[in-house]
């Protein structure tokens, strides 16, 4: 049985890909630009941008089990391209965004939730894997941190449950080698409920120094943000944080029922990607 793997360049499809080749499944590694995903030696790579129908009944010949990461653009088409070519389990990398009231319409939930929806309303079997905010998020704050500026926030006191970005290949692993998860949608959080400023303080001891923490106007970090996100990302982020001021962030037992152990902790991420914060 060959799985077909999207998102080869990105974090987790790595992660899944690297997962299932070592426990010797053969593995199609499917990304944008399969030139640039490193994967391993004797992988399979195609090209396959979710947003080209054209390409997936080639994409899925043999294939029985997807890792797929949510492109609204084609899923309708890759449903039925799916279906026909006979795959039995797709195992979707959603958001917890999409169990929020308004995720039809939020621009940090719609995306995932429109791709849910059209894989529901298909004949084939489905897992839905809703991660919260990833540990990797961090990274944003390298090139302050690297430069030893301060990382400027307009809610520092926001607080999240990271997961740890492995713990979700982990997870995407057992769902696509097992029957478990079949049919199952899962939310997906870290073990603790952590402040921004928590887990600044957390880096801070993994790099062995301060981080000044800055707090700004709401104003000042739409501007900073609205280099690298669109407008109604930014605004759904900050209305996200302006909120999460109030209490902890839940935190599920997911990774630990699902696996047997505890999840990964966000200390644990940090002292994996000191490299990231100081440049050595
Ligand atoms: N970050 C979070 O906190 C969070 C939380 C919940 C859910 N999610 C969901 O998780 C998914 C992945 O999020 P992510 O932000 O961590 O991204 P990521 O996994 O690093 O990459 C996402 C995809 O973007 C494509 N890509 C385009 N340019 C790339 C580049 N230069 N380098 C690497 N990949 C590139 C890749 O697909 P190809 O290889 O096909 O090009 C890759 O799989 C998203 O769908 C998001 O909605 C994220």
């Amino acid at each position: 049985m060959t799985l077909l793997i999207t998102g080869a360049r990105g974090r987790i499809g790595r992660g899944v890909i690297t997962r299932l080749h070592d426990a010797g499944h053969t593995v199609r590694a499917a990304s944008a630009r399969p030139a640039e995903a490193a994967v391993p030696a004797g992988v399979e790579t195609c090209a396959l941008p979710l947003d080209r129908p054209e390409r997936f009944s080639t994409a899925l010949e043999g294939i029985r089990r997807i890792f797929l990461y949510p492109e609204p653009a084609g899923v309708h088409e890759l449903v039925k391209a799916a279906e026909a070519a006979g795959v039995e389990h797709v195992v979707l990398l959603s958001s917890s965004s999409v169990l929020g009231p308004d995720a039809e319409t939020d621009p940090l939930a719609s995306h995932s939730h429109e791709v849910e929806h059209a894989l529901a309303g298909s004949s084939l079997t489905c897992t839905f894997l809703r991660p919260d905010a990833f540990a990797s998020n961090s990274l944003g704050w390298a090139r302050p941190i690297s430069r030893s500026l301060p990382v400027q926030l307009a809610y520092p006191d926001a607080h999240i449950a990271p997961i740890h970005p492995e713990d979700i290949a982990d997870i995407a692993f057992e769902a696509l080698t097992g029957d478990s998860l079949a049919g199952r949608s899962v939310t997906l959080t870290g073990p603790e409920s952590l402040t921004f400023r928590t887990q600044l303080a957390v880096l801070s001891e993994a790099i062995g120094r301060a981080i000044p923490v800055e707090r700004i106007s709401r104003e000042a970090a739409e501007r900073q943000m609205a280099a690298f996100l669109p407008a109604p990302v930014v605004s759904s982020l900050l209305d996200l944080w302006s909120a999460a001021r109030h209490g902890s962030a839940a935190v599920a037992d997911t990774t630990e029922t699902l696996l047997g152990r505890p999840a990964r902790t966000y200390a644990q991420w940090a002292s994996e990607n000191t490299r990231a914060f100081t440049g050595s």
